[in-house]
């Protein structure tokens, strides 16, 4: 068999564990052959690529980023971007392509799979936003990044007696926000999922120093947005890929909180800071089973399909199904979190 792998979209820790999970898988157990595209879809579509053996990923297990580079152009960016990549994976010869990406990259794989062409999905994405699967890798190492941020910004919004408003990333849902809130213990989490009321936020804050408290530290998913008339609000508009570019919630919610409150208000924006390094053992063995899987799922043939985890076993899910909506934050969640801020 002759496989084509590539990662596309926003980098994200495991990436590597996955191509080098596949090139082990398939190159070991079954004799096949690999090669990687460069930065993403853009290398299928211009048949930019290198061969993946043993010696191309040794040691890669722990780094992060991915050694193929990755862009967020798409097949549909392109007027002909179907019918270039179907040309490129017959030229080469390819018998199946393992993208491995979030949403975009799915939707991407979606699309291709429609059109023909033997696709197999890998799910990636910090944010844990993808639905039919229990968790995607470099979710964990983020909400790890985050909880270390925030046990040390306690610290010095301690000595300054400040409130800190931490962006974390999370476009449309507040998985980071939740458990990196929930882990370092923060006294506000405001998600996308649930627009914020300034004045209730301004209260549950300010009740904090009104109890003695010296300090507080409010989590904030970049997504997050407030109630409909709640404040003034600026969303910011989009980048050359139609993608969120934030004009900062963390920054608009310190004006408006250091107004409220009279005790000094500070944005912190973690921003990329969470999507680099080294990915935790959980990332790396998630990144590392999705790999075997995928392989071999496209030698049972299985095209259109997703790896997935579900409780404790790695399942495979129709693409179709995986790209329909958004994992989101339950209610639930949210609550079980708000009983111990
Ligand atoms: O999709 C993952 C993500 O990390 C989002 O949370 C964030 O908004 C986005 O990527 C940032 O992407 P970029 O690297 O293009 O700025």
């Amino acid at each position: 068999m002759r496989i084509g792998v590539l990662t596309s979209g926003g980098d994200c820790p495991g990436l590597n564990a996955v191509i080098r999970s596949v090139v082990h898988r398939a190159v070991v157990d079954h004799g096949d052959e690999v090669i990687g595209f460069h930065d993403g879809w853009k290398g299928l579509l211009e048949a930019d690529y290198r061969k993946l053996d043993l010696d191309a990923v040794a040691g890669i297990l722990a780094r992060g980023g991915t050694i193929l580079g990755s862009s967020r152009v798409q097949p549909a960016h392109l007027v002909d971007g179907v019918e270039r990549a179907k040309g490129h994976v017959a030229e080469l010869g390819l018998d199946a392509i393992i993208p491995i990406g979030g949403e975009g990259t799915l939707k991407a794989a979606n699309l291709l799979a429609q059109a023909g062409l033997p696709i197999v999905g890998v799910p990636k994405t910090i944010d844990n936003d993808i639905a039919s699967t229990d968790v995607t890798f470099g979710f964990d190492t983020a909400v790890g990044v985050a909880t270390e941020a925030l046990d040390r910004l306690k610290t010095t919004a301690e000595s300054h007696q400040r409130v800190l408003i931490v962006e974390v990333m999370g476009r449309h849902t507040g998985w980071i926000a939740l458990h990196s809130g929930m882990a370092a213990g923060a006294h506000a989490i405001v998600v996308p999922e649930r627009p914020f009321d300034i004045e209730e936020l301004a209260g549950r804050v300010g009740a904090r120093f009104e109890a003695g408290k010296r300090f507080a530290i409010v989590v904030v998913a970049e997504g997050a947005k407030p109630r409909e008339g709640s404040m003034e609000f600026d969303e910011g508009g989009k980048d050359m890929y139609g993608h969120e570019r934030f004009a900062g919630v963390a920054r608009q919610l310190s004006v408006e909180l250091e107004e409220r409150l009279g005790k000094e208000a500070r944005p912190v924006i973690l921003g990329h800071v969470q999507r680099g390094g080294t990915p935790t053992a959980y990332d790396r063995v998630l990144a590392t089973r999705f790999g075997w899987h995928a392989v071999e799922a496209a030698h049972r043939g299985e095209f259109g399909m997703m790896t997935a985890l579900r409780g404790t076993d790695i399942t495979m899910v129709p693409l179709a199904q995986a790209v329909e909506t958004l994992k989101t934050v339950p209610q639930e969640r949210y609550e079980e979190a708000e009983t111990v801020l």
